[in-house]
């Protein structure tokens, strides 16, 4: 399992992160994470080059990150809510994957979508950007196998009073791979 983390802080998102490996590890998921913010990645340009030969001109850190995506076939997204939507470092990231999408090397993964916000759930805010997660899921081709939101999460270490949330969420995840 594969887990992209959307925040470059030690906060919410890599904390769930973290407790999503540390349960995975214990029943000998391999289960790595990776937090695309705090590595060398530059923004896709558009050339569309990688549609004619599924190569990506940049040398950076991406290139490590589509070799694990195609080796994971369950990839988890945790995406911190900003204005109501994805992070800009997942988007950054799911424009990088543009050479395996064109290859259809997305086609078939599971995605397993997660927002992260400081508002309350009435405010729609992490549902907009679950939304956006799973519309990105649903064109290329992957299959959104759980989506959770967690709201009322402002301060980097507020999901840890969240724990019956996460720990169902994590219960959940482990029916859906059959573990
Ligand atoms: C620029 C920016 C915009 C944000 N916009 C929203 C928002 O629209 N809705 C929301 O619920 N939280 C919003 N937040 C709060 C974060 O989603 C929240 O603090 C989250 O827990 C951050 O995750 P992290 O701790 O993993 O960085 C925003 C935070 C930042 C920095």
């Amino acid at each position: 399992m594969l887990i992209i983390v959307g925040s470059r802080r030690d906060g919410n998102s890599l904390k769930l992160a973290n407790k999503i490996k540390e349960a995975f590890d214990k029943e000998r998921i391999n289960t790595e994470i990776i937090v695309p913010g705090n590595q060398k990645i530059h923004i896709c340009t558009g050339c569309m080059d990688c549609d004619k030969d599924g190569i990506c001109g940049f040398t950076d850190d991406m290139k490590n990150n589509i070799e694990k995506v195609k080796n994971n076939n369950d990839l988890v997204f945790i995406t911190p809510t900003r204005w109501n939507i994805l992070s800009g470092d997942i988007k950054i990231f799911m424009d990088r994957l543009n050479p395996l999408f064109s290859r259809r090397g997305l086609k078939g993964k599971n995605m397993i979508a997660v927002s992260i916000g400081a508002k309350s759930d009435d405010l729609y805010s992490t549902e907009a950007a679950l939304t956006s997660l799973i519309s990105f899921a649903e064109s290329s081709g992957m299959n959104v196998i759980l989506d959770k939101k967690f709201n009322n999460c402002l301060g980097s270490d507020d999901i840890l009073s969240h724990e019956d949330e996460i720990n169902s969420f994590i219960s959940e995840l482990k029916n859906k791979i059959n573990c």
